[in-house]
């Protein structure tokens, strides 16, 4: 297990991919902001495998590199050009919010301890796509997100910070959904401290 990078001696530059409306990316670029007032970390490249997602709107809208890079069927043509671009804007850590597409375990390797994922369930409990359905047809009294190293599994990789949301008698996908996302919006950017910190290791 290679050591990890952190804690570094200067500012990090974070890295986000985002798949659609990114607000997960909006409280990253809340928290780490372009403009370098946090001196911990600021985002520096937000990358997208959806031309027309808003998340790149929400970068472009405070300066930050937004660049559209199509995955298709071709996951090695996406990741070729996706470390082109981490590569030249420097990245030091990056954070997948919202990014619906799974990366291959070469990259996951290459970039091993230095991407980290949100996921809207108590990892290791409904792994996978609709979470919040999972707990909800499951019946479980509480749910939550997870921030996770990635590893070259699906939702795998350890665990950052997680928070809890009790489920409501009356709730549905959307509305459990929408409780789980504000605890993400206050749990990725815990866990990017955490990170940078050294604090919380692969
Ligand atoms: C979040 O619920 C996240 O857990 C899941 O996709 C959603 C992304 O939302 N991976 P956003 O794009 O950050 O608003």
């Amino acid at each position: 297990m290679p050591e990890s990078p952190f804690p570094l001696a200067r500012q990090a530059r974070l890295a986000v991919f985002a798949s659609g409306r990114g607000s997960n990316l909006a409280s990253l670029l809340a928290a780490f902001p372009p403009a370098g007032d946090e001196p911990l970390a600021a985002v520096r490249l937000v990358l997208s495998d959806r031309a027309g997602a808003y998340a790149l709107e929400r970068a472009e809208a405070v300066g930050v590199a937004a660049v559209h890079v199509p995955f298709g069927r071709d996951r090695d043509g996406f990741e070729r050009r996706a470390d082109a671009l981490l590569r030249e804007y420097a990245v030091d850590l990056v954070c997948l919010a919202g990014f619906m597409r799974v990366l291959s375990p070469a990259f996951v390797e290459r970039w091993q301890g230095r991407v980290i994922n949100v996921h809207p369930s108590l990892l290791p409990a409904f792994r996978g796509l609709h979470a919040q359905r999972q707990a909800l047809e499951a019946g479980v009294r509480e749910s939550g997100c997870t921030v996770h190293f990635v590893d070259a599994g699906i939702d795998t990789g350890r665990a950052i910070v997680q928070r809890r949301v009790v489920l409501e008698a009356d709730d549905d996908e959307a509305s459990l959904a929408a409780r789980i996302l504000d605890q993400e919006h206050i749990a990725y950017p815990e866990a990017v401290r955490l990170v940078l910190r050294g604090e919380v290791r692969p």
